[in-house]
């Protein structure tokens, strides 16, 4: 970012006294006067006191003065920075709205994977869990830390030197976009942390960005009046606010943040979560209100029920309780799964509930050709968001629920997921319409249907363009073969004009294709095209989830990816070698038996090899470990704790990794141990990324460093 001190350099006017020959001209600016040690100092004054008084009021909630006095040294600050502008700096309180608009955001590597949780329902999915980290443990008994579970967006602060310099969403988990100019618009959040505190001089926060219920309903007051299109809930409304390109739009869109994690190098970190929470707040920093230590899996799910109690008390929104292992060796005892750690869990609340009525019964076609049935409703807000349409899942469903036309249904919300009817409830006296008929030809394509089990199937997987469409929709998506710029509308539109019949026609589009199509012109054309073209390198797990073999998700493919290291590999695999790897069950094991052995879906994959489809390297199956630091350079200094230098020098390179012996621009991470040396300090000052141990215990079996990330 330029600050003014950069622009307008102190000496450019000091030295050129006002009474020079024309110095006194309209033309030629005024000098500015040059500022006296008195009048720095008060700056600072200044600086500290809105500081202190934004901490007071964002984040201890006790606000110390008037809004009328905050006022009054705002303004005295921005009256004196605009008579000495080199002395505005970036952590400056005026500075939190600036910049101009942006053309895009950039992309962010995580230092460290953003995982997310597993959710749990129930009680007794909680107690399963407890179980299972008893047991890893071999303890007989753990405490935890409970927190509300905010429902908005998850970020990354970088503070360096105590100052906020970066932050970043959550994106895929490994790669964020850069929103920096939109975090400093938040008041809760310290443009430079409590000073006179010690933290690490690079210090990584976690924390989640939402707005106030009050702030979302008078948003979206004000866009209805504007003529706009208000949000549909406050998540959506902090998701737009947060990810929008002009910050002084954002800056009238009250967001605010808590924090619930930091990872810091030197300055060393408590042992338990609660302990590291409580010194994020020490250093200034917004976190959770209504968090507890909790000493048994009980005592949070009597934490649970509270929060649930208050829940339409709370000035936000929350989905439910975060539950996490309190001890940080626990936490790193149990470690992670591919997106989420084996030591917490999310425990949501049930989903609310609505009446409203059935105006019609609509069948929609997925990529695997279920049919579902989906219930048109009179719309009802249901916690805070206007629903008109539940899935009704089945044609058996429909049968058991008999939910028929004009019907008045109980329908539930939970978070993200659509709308379930669960019940009809009986109206007296009420004219009931002639039950549902499943229908018998596919409603997009008019093949037969068939049933399998409760599900209507159409047949026509080759020629059904609903099913086509998703298909593609999802070879497209993030966490397949990201394709930017290829969304629902334009998918809809290739397969309609007949541009696209199958999966691997993706790699056969020209220029003059796209631009026949609405909304393009030829710069949007070549960005798809280019897209496109970068997916043809592609990493053996994204192509998996791609091609949507049922039951293929994220974490399988990696599985099998890691497992078999190759196509080939995999598609020679029989169900019982399949059935051999962990976390591959019967069901897993058959479907991708099946796809495979399937002619059509070795033709589709033929025809796009051919046409320049890749699959990166991966580590194959004759290797021991899969390479995640694969080409990183690290230095190591300090002593380790749970670690010789030898070593953590090997554990680097079995992974793929190189030990050098001084910090250079090309090292890529300095692993700090205890008395680290001048290593250190270099590192800090060519702004190499730091780990701790625990951090580089983390990094090592990170799986978010494979290469698929590059595909971004
Ligand atoms: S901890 C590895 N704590 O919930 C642990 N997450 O589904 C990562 N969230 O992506 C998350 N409040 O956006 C944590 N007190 C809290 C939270 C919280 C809200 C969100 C966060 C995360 C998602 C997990």
């Amino acid at each position: 970012m330029v600050t003014t001190s950069e622009v307008m350099q102190p000496d450019l006017f000091e030295n050129k006294p006002a009474d020079t020959p024309g110095g006194g001209s309209s033309e030629t600016p005024r000098p500015l006067p040059v500022p006296s040690a008195k009048i720095q100092r008060k700056l600072e004054e200044l600086k500290h006191a809105i500081r202190r008084h934004d901490e007071l009021y964002y984040v201890q909630s006790r606000p110390e003065i008037s809004d009328a006095a905050y006022d009054k040294l705002f303004r005295e600050l921005q009256d004196l920075e605009k008579q000495y502008p080199e002395l505005v700096t970036p952590d400056s309180p005026t500075q939190r709205v600036g910049g101009t608009p942006l053309a895009q955001f950039s992309k962010v590597t995580h230092e460290f994977p953003l995982l997310s949780l597993d959710s749990e329902m129930d009680e007794e999915s909680v107690l399963a869990f407890d179980q299972r980290v008893l047991r890893d443990l071999d303890v007989d008994q753990v405490s935890y830390t409970a927190e509300p579970k905010y429902d908005g967006l998850s970020v990354e602060l970088t503070y360096d030197k105590g100052i906020f310099v970066r932050g970043a969403t959550r994106g895929d988990g490994a790669i964020g976009e850069d929103v920096t100019h939109n975090l400093r618009t938040i008041r809760a959040l310290p443009l430079q942390l409590r000073e006179g505190e010690t933290y690490s001089s690079h210090l990584v926060v976690r924390g989640e960005v939402f707005m106030k219920l009050t702030d979302f309903h008078t948003l979206n007051r004000r866009l209805t009046e504007q003529g706009e299109e208000p949000f549909a809930n406050p998540r959506n409304a902090s998701s737009g606010t947060l990810r929008q390109l002009d910050p002084a739009i954002t800056a009238t869109r009250p967001l605010t943040i808590t924090c619930y994690d930091f990872m810091s190098p030197g300055a060393g970190r408590p042992s338990t979560h609660f302990e590291a929470v409580t010194r994020l707040n020490a250093w200034g920093l917004p976190i959770p209100q209504f968090r507890r230590q909790c000493r048994s899996i009980q005592e949070t799910l009597e934490f649970h029920r509270e929060m649930f109690e208050q829940r339409d008390m709370l000035p936000f929104e929350i989905d439910g309780i975060v539950v996490k292992v309190d001890r940080f060796d626990w936490q790193q005892a149990l470690g992670e799964k591919s997106r989420s750690p084996r030591w917490a869990i999310a425990f949501k609340f049930p989903p609310r509930k609505e009446l409203t009525k059935v105006r019609q019964i609509a069948v929609s076609v997925g990529r695997t050709g279920a049919l579902t049935p989906i219930a048109l409703l009179d719309p009802v807000e249901i916690g805070g968001v206007t629903v008109s349409r539940a899935s009704l899942h089945n044609v058996e469903e429909v049968a058991r629920k008999d939910v028929r036309v004009g019907d008045t249904v109980k329908v539930e919300r939970a978070g993200d997921v659509i709308p379930d009817v669960i019940e009809r409830v009986p109206v007296p006296g009420e004219k009931r319409g002639p039950p549902f008929q499943p229908p018998t030809t596919c409603p997009v394509c008019q093949s037969h249907t068939i049933q399998e089990g409760p599900i209507l199937y159409c047949t026509g997987q080759t020629v059904c363009s609903a099913q086509l469409k998703g298909s593609l929709e999802h070879f497209a998506s993030k966490s397949a073969l990201n394709i930017e710029g290829l969304g629902k509308k334009t998918v809809a539109q290739l397969v309609d004009k007949g541009l696209v019949k199958e999966l691997s026609d993706l790699y056969t589009l020209h220029i003059d294709d796209l631009l026949r199509l609405e909304g393009f012109a030829d710069k949007s054309a070549r960005q798809l095209l280019g897209a496109i073209e970068k997916s043809k390198d592609v990493s053996f797990p994204r192509l998996l989830i791609g091609l949507g073999i049922r039951h293929v998700g994220t974490h399988i493919a990696r599985v099998l990816a890691k497992e078999l290291g190759s196509l080939d590999n995999l598609k020679k695999a029989t169900e019982e070698e399949l059935l051999q790897i962990h976390d591959i069950g019967p069901e897993i094991a058959a479907s991708v038996t099946h796809f495979f052995q399937e002619s059509r879906n070795l033709m589709v994959w033929q025809r796009m090899e051919s046409l320049g489809v890749r699959v990166q390297q991966e580590a194959s199956a004759s290797e021991p470990h899969a390479q995640p630091l694969r080409g990183k350079i690290f230095v190591l200094t300090g002593t380790l704790k749970g670690y010789s230098r030898q070593e953590a020098k090997n554990k680097i390179e079995e992974l793929g990794g190189r030990v050098t012996s001084s910090v250079s621009k090309q090292t890529d991470y300095v692993v700090v141990g205890e008395d680290p040396g001048s290593k250190f300090d270099s590192a800090t000052k060519l702004g190499v990324r730091i780990l701790d141990e625990k951090e580089f215990s983390l990094l090592s079996q990170s799986e978010n460093l494979e290469p698929s990330s590059s595909n971004e």
